[in-house]
């Protein structure tokens, strides 16, 4: 049990996948997994624990935002011995190269924000994916055959779309760092897990660009993710 979580110790497997919508982790363990069940409500922010090919992995939301998933995955490191969550989640694109619908692995995050000096009282506005959880995954890419861009993103306090001038967000953006575009939970992910000793990374699927205006059917995007999903579910049986 921790403040926001009612899900008993034993109940959460050891790696975690987390997408960002709590009907999401229901259609996930719906439709991959075995033996599932339900662990945790509190707050609409469902966990599922149950089997894929034999394995034991949970499927649990983390909500919008950093603050949100700021929370839940410090509650699944330090109170449920969590080792490993994957975000599952969808971004923006600023960069003409990455294509809405493109599969992301999110090497490292930057963010304007104050989430580790919040956290810790320490400055820092970049933080890196855990290579141990990306070599897993691009070894598993490969042996699908699932193509990914893997780049760096910026982790943002108000959602691209609904900025008074997107354009002026990306253009003062740090230029060192490549940011392909933007997402709202990784900072503070690979924040809290690299803080605790755990490990975290990151998978997307763009959504949507401010270098295109692409129309996409509710079809696309959930073929899409659920080639994200596959990828991420087929890397968990390597840990
Ligand atoms: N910005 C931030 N998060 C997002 C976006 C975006 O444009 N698209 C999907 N998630």
């Amino acid at each position: 049990m921790a403040i926001h979580n009612e899900a008993k110790i034993g109940e959460i497997a050891k790696t975690v996948l987390m997408p960002g919508d709590p009907m999401r982790a229901k259609y996930i363990a719906e439709n991959f997994l075995e033996d599932y069940k339900l662990v945790n409500t509190v707050r609409g922010m469902y966990a599922f624990t149950g089997k894929y090919k034999g394995k034991e992995i949970t499927v649990m939301a983390s909500g919008m935002g950093m603050p949100s998933i700021g929370i839940y995955c410090y509650e699944l490191y330090k109170f449920y011995n969590v080792e490993n969550i994957i975000r599952i989640g969808s971004c923006g694109g600023h960069v003409d190269y990455l294509k809405v619908l493109d599969i992301v692995l999110v090497d490292k995050s930057y963010t304007e924000g104050n989430f580790a000096k919040n956290m810790t009282g320490v400055e820092n506005h970049i933080v890196q994916s855990s290579s141990y959880l990306n070599e897993v995954i691009e070894q598993t890419a490969k042996e699908l055959n699932q193509k990914y861009v893997k780049g760096n993103m910026a982790c943002t306090e108000c959602f691209d779309p609904y900025l008074d001038d997107p354009m002026q967000f990306v253009n003062r953006l740090p230029k060192e760092y490549n940011l392909m575009g933007s997402e709202m939970e990784s900072f503070a992910l690979f924040f809290t897990a690299k803080h605790l000793g755990k490990n975290a990374t990151c998978l997307l699927t763009v959504s949507d660009s401010l270098c295109t205006s692409e129309e996409l059917t509710s079809e696309q995007r959930q073929n899409s993710m659920n080639e994200m999903i596959k990828l991420a579910l087929e890397s968990t049986l390597k840990l």
